[in-house]
């Protein structure tokens, strides 16, 4: 049997901090925007730079790396015996405008850091196990979050979604890709080092967008007028009215684009365009919401004798409940580190959603400074990331025995 040591400590496993830090360091200045903001979209020249690195970690590490058509990218560590399911994590390095350098980085570049460990004690898994880095688990560039990890679950038309994509400077999804050289936490320092994730929460997203005949801000009376930016602004705020009528703290609601057309001081919007992110631990709760922005855009448009010209779910995703497996094998690597943990929900989506379409799944978090993410002043402490690299060795090891 190649189950945990139960002598195992804090000691033996070693896990190189140096090197973990020294790594999202360098995955940092590949960025957009200047440190210590990272802003890293999806088949941009930093994202190719990012995952030229990412491979080149790997290699470094000993796992063969292979990559699928849409740039998911795998390192391979082969188990003893062929052919049999193997144990996988990983995460994401694409990163949302002005966002900071931990998010995703550390469960790729962690999971790299947990191989080289456990290579390190001289383990040798009995199932291979692979370290992935998915593509665009951001919804940046073109509205979609999670595309490699929905495209690894066989997510229903998502090839069908992407082909008729398009990013705000209209360039398509398959001119992107093939530009790229083609055809992935947040929780507040509560003082415990290790959360253990049970359920993702249900995320879905919106675009909505209102039209009315604008028109010059001085020349045209307030009775007459029918003003599309207002519109908007009236459904950003029903936004909210909606999310905190479900009664649930769980329920969360955010419009984060907001944009206005023509956008002069002196005309009268003509256009507004809202992207908005509902999302609920409890699906029939979240739709509800949804249904009631709907009624709330059809009742604006009416009461403002604006167009309600796009109303579109991008996305209605279910939750996902983790796999026992993976949560006791997680739970019992803790203890024999002797750390605290506590079991929680994500709220955050990833791409582990959709990878319990077609696997047992886990996560394991880490503290967050405040519990800041898609933030420049994300931050995550060595000590703590060494502590998740060391709970993900001995799941990893666990479960790549059983
Ligand atoms: C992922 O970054 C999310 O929006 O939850
Ligand atoms: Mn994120
Ligand atoms: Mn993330």
């Amino acid at each position: 049997c190649n189950g945990i040591d139960v002598a195992m400590t804090e000691e033996t496993l070693f896990v190189d901090g140096h090197r973990l830090q020294q790594q999202i360091d360098e995955l940092s200045s590949f960025s957009d925007t200047p440190p210590p903001s990272v802003t890293r979209i999806l088949f941009t020249g930093n994202d190719v730079a990012a995952r030229r690195y990412v491979k080149g970690a790997m290699k470094e590490v000993g796992l063969l790396v292979r990559e699928d058509a849409i740039g998911n990218i795998f390192g391979r560590w082969e188990g003893s015996i062929p052919g049999i399911p193997g144990v996988a994590s990983g995460s994401h390095t694409d990163a949302i405008p002005y966002a900071g350098k931990y998010d995703g980085v550390v469960g790729v570049l962690g999971a790299i850091a947990a191989v080289r460990a456990l290579k390190r004690i001289g383990f040798q898994p009995k199932r291979s196990i692979e370290v992935i880095m998915f593509t665009s688990e951001e919804p940046t560039r073109f509205g979609f979050g999670c595309l490699g990890s929905r495209m690894m679950a066989n997510s229903t038309n998502i090839v069908e979604i992407l082909k008729e994509s398009f990013d705000a400077e209209n360039v398509s999804f398959a001119e992107a890709a093939k530009e790229a050289g083609y055809l992935d936490v947040v929780m507040d320092h509560s003082g415990i080092p290790i959360g253990i994730v049970t359920a993702i929460a249900a995320p879905a997203s919106l675009k909505v967008g209102f039209k009315g005949d604008g028109g010059h801000a001085g020349a045209v009376l307030m009775p007459v007028r029918n003003d599309a930016g207002l519109a908007g602004a009236e459904l950003a705020l029903s936004v909210e009215k909606n999310v905190l009528a479900s009664g649930s703290t769980d329920t969360v609601g955010t419009t984060g684009v907001f944009k206005i057309h023509p956008g002069a001081v002196n005309s009268i919007p003509r256009e507004s365009h809202l992207e908005i992110d509902i999302r609920d631990i409890d699906e029939k709760r979240r739709d509800k919401v949804v249904d009631e922005i709907k009624r709330s855009a059809h009742e604006i448009a009416g009461r403002r004798r604006v167009t309600l010209t796009t109303f579109e779910i991008v996305n209605q995703d279910p939750p996902a409940q983790s796999g026992d497996q993976v949560v006791g094998a997680a739970i019992e690597a803790a203890e024999l580190l002797g750390l605290e943990y506590q079991t929680m929900i994500s709220r955050a989506y990833h791409d582990s959603l959709f990878m319990a379409r077609i696997a047992p799944m886990g996560m394991i978090f880490i503290p967050c400074y405040k519990g800041y993410s898609h933030r420049p002043d994300e931050f995550a402490s060595l000590e703590d990331m060494i502590k998740g690299v060391q709970v993900l060795s001995l799941t990893l090891k666990r479960l790549s025995s059983l």
